[in-house]
Formats: C-alpha cells, structure tokens, sequence
C-alpha cells in the first residue's frame, strides 16, 4: 500500500479483537508519530503507549466516573454529551477496549500543543492502516485533561507537571469478517475546495 491509498482508505475502527499487536509494530507506529513534523521543530509531543489490560480497564472505570458527575448543558459538543450520557448509564468504554492505546501529551502553554499532538496521530493513523491495524482517534483524555484523578495517573507513568493530554489513540485488529479494519470510503459532504489560478 503506498501513502496516498494508506490515506484514502484510512477510516475510524472502533470494535477490537483482543488480539496483542507485536510490540515491533507499535514502535513503527509510535515511531510515525515521532517523525511527524512540529512546530518550530519543538519535538515536545510526549508518547505514552499503553498495552496494559489493568491500566486499560483502570482508565475506561476513571473516565466513565469523571464524565457520570458531569452536567449536561445545553450547546454542549454533541460527542461530549454522548459520553456523558452513556456514562451515567455505567456502561462506557472511551477506548472500545483497544489492546493499545496511545496517549499524546505536550506542554499546557506551548501554542501548538494541540496542532503537534494532531500531526502524530494522523501519521501513526496512517501507518496503523499500512498495518492492517485499525485505529480510532480518541478525545475524552483532553476534555478530562485538567481532571486530578487522572493527572496523577498519568504523572507516576511520566507526564509532566506542565504536560496535559491533547489526544490520544485506539489501535487493535479490527473485529471485522476478514479481519480487516474498514476501508469504506466515507462520501466527502463537506470540506469546500476553492480553487484559484
Ligand atoms: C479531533 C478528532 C476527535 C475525534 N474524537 C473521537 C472520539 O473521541 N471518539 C471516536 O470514536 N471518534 C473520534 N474521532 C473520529 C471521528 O469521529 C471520525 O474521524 C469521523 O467520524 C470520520 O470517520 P472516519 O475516521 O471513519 O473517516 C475524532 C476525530 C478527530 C479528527
């Protein structure tokens, strides 16, 4: 699969099988994220590649605590709200119980914390389709990204006091009939193109 067609093909895979993906292959793809580009080349995304069911299942229990003591108001991101609902309901897994899950930190007050974050999880989405690995970006780490629990958390495994979480990444086989993540292309409704020459 060459670049482009890795591209175009690349589509959200949110059902996992728990097969384990080769270690090798996740530092490919982490190694994707590293290499994407940053600006001022501040190199200051910070990678944490968890492959660890307890801290897994750890984490989804804290998230889905966190957003079922949310309020919901109104305007409230559509996506926000679905969290929040399902979680009240107790049945919410943010990271569709993917066997890896790669969380992207940077520094709260560099101005393209979010923007560097973005770059590295489209690479390594990418190369995760190059893989035959499906992928899913996953927000709820940001919108809790001020939330004490979690920062603890994410402090003993090495973020630092000025890092926050600005997004993060579900990676696994895809539960699929081949096996397959999906390829489907997603018909473009939006996305306006203004050509000028
Ligand atoms: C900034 C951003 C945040 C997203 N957050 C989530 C998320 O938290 N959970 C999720 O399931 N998908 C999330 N997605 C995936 C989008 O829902 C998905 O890319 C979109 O519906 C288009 O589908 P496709 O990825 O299959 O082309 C996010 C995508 C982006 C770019």
């Amino acid at each position: 699969m060459n670049t482009y067609e890795a591209i175009m093909t690349r589509r959200s895979t949110r059902r996992f099988i728990e097969k384990k993906v080769d270690d090798e292959l996740i530092e490919k793809i982490v190694e994707a994220g590293r290499h994407a580009p940053s600006g001022g080349n501040s190199q200051s995304t910070h990678f944490f590649a968890i492959t660890n069911r307890e801290l897994l299942d750890k984490l989804a229990i804290m998230v889905r605590n966190s957003f079922s003591q949310m309020e919901l108001r109104d305007g409230m991101y559509k996506s926000l709200v679905s969290s929040i609902t399902q979680s009240k309901k107790g049945d919410y897994v943010f990271h569709y119980n993917c066997p890896v899950l790669i969380v992207t930190a940077n520094q709260k007050d560099y101005g393209n914390n979010i923007a560097d974050c973005a770059c590295a999880l489209e690479n390594m989405m990418i190369v995760a389709n190059e893989f035959d690995l499906g992928s899913c970006w996953i927000n709820q780490l940001k919108w809790l990204n001020e939330d004490e629990g979690l920062l603890n958390l994410f402090r003993n495994l090495g973020l630092e006091e000025s890092e926050r979480i600005y997004g993060a990444l579900a990676v696994g086989y895809a539960l699929s009939e081949d096996g397959l993540p999906n390829r489907n292309p997603l018909p473009r409704t939006g996305n306006k193109v203004e050509w000028i020459k």
